[in-house]
């Protein structure tokens, strides 16, 4: 099969010929941002709240914004080059620090690595019919997690513990309160409540989760952005994580929890949305 076209510092190029430098600080010190989004179809899903989460994340770093005008066209252009466009997948984009001589404060004069490239993804769907189990644990992160940073190894090793019991997707909880998965957001229906952690800095406010939120105001369920505890899950009816590749996930189990869920009317409801507006 012939490289795919990727995007890197102003090029459209083949994959087979990206070359970063070793002194790249995302290389060095995961001192970068990301961002993926959806497409189906070959069109964007929500790229407007992406490439918003995408300034404020850099911003954050005091990266240059340069990258944020740019990454809609490239994304699209990208979809066109590899002949999506009529494919479901994702884009990847990812934005360092760029090259310097390896010293933690950041280089005077270093010039940011914009990298972007596509990949085919089937939307998970015999998982959204029959639901997922998941995995609980603690949430050992820092405490900016509102930045979708690269920097990711507390996320990894909570999400191999998880492929490791064959579960899903790591829950991550901090002191008993439940603050989001390793790669996705949850919800639980608490006493006829909708519940999910309020977007500060323990959590990243993610795109599915704020399309979810206006899809629930319209659907007029009850719901607060409010912190659930593990022991609150015991009375959860219904329970969902959900991402961009994940979409409206039905959770079944959470191990070690002792409680089976079935995937819930309003699950399914907010499910109907997004097969809907996916076309
Ligand atoms: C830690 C974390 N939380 C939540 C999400 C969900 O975000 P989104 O819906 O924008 O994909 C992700 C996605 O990668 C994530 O890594």
């Amino acid at each position: 099969m012939s490289s795919p076209i990727v995007f890197l510092n102003g090029r459209f190029i083949l994959e087979s010929e990206a070359l970063i430098p070793v002194t790249d600080r995302g290389f060095l010190f995961a001192d970068g941002v990301y961002e993926v989004i959806r497409f189906y179809k070959g069109k964007l899903f929500e790229p407007e709240k992406h490439v918003q989460r995408l300034a404020r994340s850099l911003s954050e770093l005091e990266l240059p914004l340069d990258s944020v005008e740019k990454l809609v066209s490239v994304s699209e252009s990208l979809i066109s080059q590899n002949a999506f466009d009529r494919a479901d997948g994702i884009v990847y984009a990812q934005i360092t620090r760029g090259a310097a001589p390896r010293k933690h404060a950041f280089p005077v004069d270093a010039a940011p690595t914009f990298f972007v490239q596509t990949t085919e993804m089937l939307r998970p769907l015999q998982k959204l019919s029959d639901g997922v189990s998941l995995l609980l644990m603690e949430d050992i992160r820092w405490q900016r997690c509102d930045i979708k940073s690269i920097s990711l190894l507390p996320n990894i090793l909570a999400s191999q513990k998880a492929a490791e019991r064959n579960a899903y997707e790591a829950i991550l909880h901090r002191e008993g309160w439940v603050t989001e998965g390793s790669r996705s957001n949850i919800f639980a229906k608490i006493g006829g409540i909708w519940r999910t952690h309020p977007a500060d800095h323990f959590i990243l406010n993610g795109v599915t989760r704020m399309v979810v939120l206006e899809q629930m105001a319209k659907l007029g369920f009850s719901v607060q952005e409010y912190a659930f505890s593990v022991d609150d899950l015991l009375q959860a009816s219904e329970v969902f994580v959900c991402s961009t590749t994940s979409e409206v996930m039905p959770v079944i189990e959470i191990a070690p929890l002792q409680k089976i869920w079935k995937p819930g009317s309003d699950t399914r409801k907010l499910q109907e949305f997004f097969h809907s507006a996916i076309g």
